[in-house]
């Protein structure tokens, strides 16, 4: 079994790396659809935006059985987390290879003077005693839920967009916020700061900005729809569509900012999105969002738009000094 970092990985190692992916996926699609090339592509030849990333693949007579990724956000030395991601044919587990990869990512990230890192997996599968039996330690529950459009009863969103709470109105905008919005969706943010333990750098206008030119340099659309009342974001909810995941857009943020809790506004800014895509984007026809398993207001609020319960995955995180 051969170790390689791949600095600047070929077409090749690109296309063998594509095809661990899709059979991991293969023994276990957990309502996911498969990986595209395309999207493996784009991710290996670029690290996001303030980020930069190590790659590592597990090779035997020449053909790719695992590989790793290990994301860093900021600069080294940076106190925010490292992500790692492995994935090994479902062939070659049990073996040690995860193991391996593990340790060099775990060197790598010691190297970048990096406390810890974490690693987001579904529950009930093998990373769970993978993980548990290398130091790393659940810290977040995430429940994966699905909207599947042509289940959503005919009438009901525009029900709930018509019982909206008086005295607010609704504001859309595709791509990147527009600037008179964005000190006002800064402050919004804030309001998910309870939830965003690993998001690090505080929400301001530049940040809301960058987020999404990110989002749009990867070639996939953002839609946001706010709350406003006398300039203020009151509560805003964004959805983003991805080449990479045809038919099925996926949630990003929704938040409520305290003050103007208790109205609905969560459900209506959310039920304006759904009745804005289904004529924006008519391909998209199922939406996938995660939920803190603690956030019993979001979870009755998708529920009641009709999300139901798909997945459950879970964050892991191990300190630095942990790691084998
Ligand atoms: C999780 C995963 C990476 C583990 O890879 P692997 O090469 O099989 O793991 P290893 O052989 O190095 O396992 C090392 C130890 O982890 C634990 N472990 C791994 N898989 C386990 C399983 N299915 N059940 C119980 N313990 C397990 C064991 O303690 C094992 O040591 P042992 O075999 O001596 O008992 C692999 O199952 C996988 O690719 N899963 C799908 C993708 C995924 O979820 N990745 C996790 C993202 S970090």
């Amino acid at each position: 079994m051969d170790l390689i970092a791949l600095d600047e990985p070929t077409d090749a190692q690109i296309r063998q790396w594509h095809a661990v992916l899709t059979a991991v996926h293969a023994a276990d699609p957990a309502g996911e659809p498969p990986p595209e090339a395309e999207h493996t592509a784009a991710r290996l030849l670029g690290a996001e935006q303030g980020s930069r990333q190590r790659l590592w693949a597990a090779a035997e007579d020449g053909r790719m059985v695992a590989v790793a990724a290990l994301r860093l956000p900021g600069a080294p030395g940076a106190a925010r987390p490292g992500e790692i991601d492995i994935q090994v044919r479902p062939g070659n587990r049990r073996a040690g290879v995860g193991r391996r990869l593990l340790t060099v990512a775990a060197d790598a990230l010691r190297a970048d003077g990096r406390p810890s890192v974490i690693a987001q997996v579904l529950a009930g599968t093998p990373a769970v005693p993978f993980l548990e039996a290398h130091g790393f330690q659940c810290v977040l529950t995430l429940q994966g839920l699905l909207l599947r459009l042509a289940e959503v009863p005919p009438g009901r969103i525009e029900e709930l967009v018509a019982a909206g709470p008086a005295g607010y109105e609704l504001v859309r905008w595709r791509g990147v916020v527009p600037d008179g919005y964005a000190e006002a969706l800064a402050r919004a943010k804030h309001a998910m700061a309870d939830l965003a333990e690993y998001e690090g750098a505080p929400w301001d206008a530049g940040r809301v900005r960058e987020m999404g030119e990110l989002v749009a340099k990867r070639g996939d659309e953002l839609y946001t729809v706010a709350a406003v009342r006398d300039g203020t974001i009151a509560g805003f909810t964004e959805v983003v569509a991805s080449a990479g995941m045809p038919g099925r857009a996926a949630q990003y943020d929704t938040a409520v900012v305290p003050e103007h809790r208790g109205r609905r506004l969560g459900i209506w800014v959310k039920a304006a999105m759904l009745r804005w895509l289904a004529v924006e984007r008519p391909d998209v026809h199922e939406i996938e969002t995660d939920n803190a398993g603690d956030n019993v207001h979001m979870l009755a609020v998708n529920e009641e738009l009709g999300f139901r319960r798909l997945r459950e995955s879970r964050e892991y995180q191990a300190s630095a000094a942990d790691l084998p």
